[in-house]
């Protein structure tokens, strides 16, 4: 039990190391929070027209993901811990992100960070929630919305693939639909701004944080 305790923290504190304000420090950009959408996030990074900054903030929210629960299926079992800690870790790393103890627990959206999870869970479910977000970011512009179907896709691809694609499992399905859900609130002001028509597209410039 301690271990499986351990797992969890270290998932949430990995979790919480916030890379879009990390790379923004280190390439002396200002910070995300600061400006567009406030959100601490690729998409918002590259409203600095930093292209290369915001590669780097997603690939490190994708990598956090991914490791966490890399490791938790590498050595969870060794050490006794079954599909629900295991799916546990999922759901830790990326409430990490959301609720950052390193930002005021103020963080971001979620989404590179479920990629990297959905990624490590399995490949397959990930490339299917990446093609749906591709599909609606090529075809609309916006990066928010791409990020909502993707996230109500991701659960039922996994019930249309369980067994057949991957192993069906309750835990890990929970902890995929729990992450889709927090993930679809957290996009609770970007939903406004969309239904209102005036959320933001890819790669349209700064604007002042909501
Ligand atoms: O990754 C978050 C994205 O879906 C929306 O970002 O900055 O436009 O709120 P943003």
């Amino acid at each position: 039990f301690a271990t499986g305790i351990g797992f969890l923290l270290a998932s949430y504190l990995i979790g919480s190391i916030p890379f879009a304000v990390v790379v923004s420090k280190l390439m002396r950009l200002d910070d995300p929070r600061n400006y567009g959408s406030g959100n601490p996030g690729a998409t918002n990074v590259l409203r600095t027209g930093n292209k290369l900054a915001a590669a780097l903030t997603l690939l490190g929210d994708l990598f956090k993901g991914w490791l966490m629960v890399i490791l938790a299926l590498r050595f969870g079992p060794g050490l006794g811990l079954d599909a629900g800690w295991i799916a546990g870790c999922a759901v830790a790393v990326f409430l990490g992100h959301l609720y950052p103890l390193f930002l005021g627990f103020k963080g971001g959206k979620g989404v590179a960070t479920a990629m990297g999870v959905l990624l490590a869970l399995h490949p397959l479910l990930a490339l299917a929630a990446l093609v749906t977000w591709l599909l609606v970011a090529y075809f609309t512009r916006y990066s928010s919305l791409a990020a909502l179907l993707a996230a109500a896709c991701a659960p039922i691809y996994y019930l249309l693939g369980a067994g057949i694609a991957w192993p069906a499992d309750g835990r890990i399905g929970t902890a995929i639909g729990i992450i889709s859900l927090m993930l679809i609130y957290r996009h609770k002001a970007n939903i406004s701004r969309l239904l209102q028509g005036t959320e933001g597209k890819i790669g349209s410039k700064k604007k002042n944080a909501e």
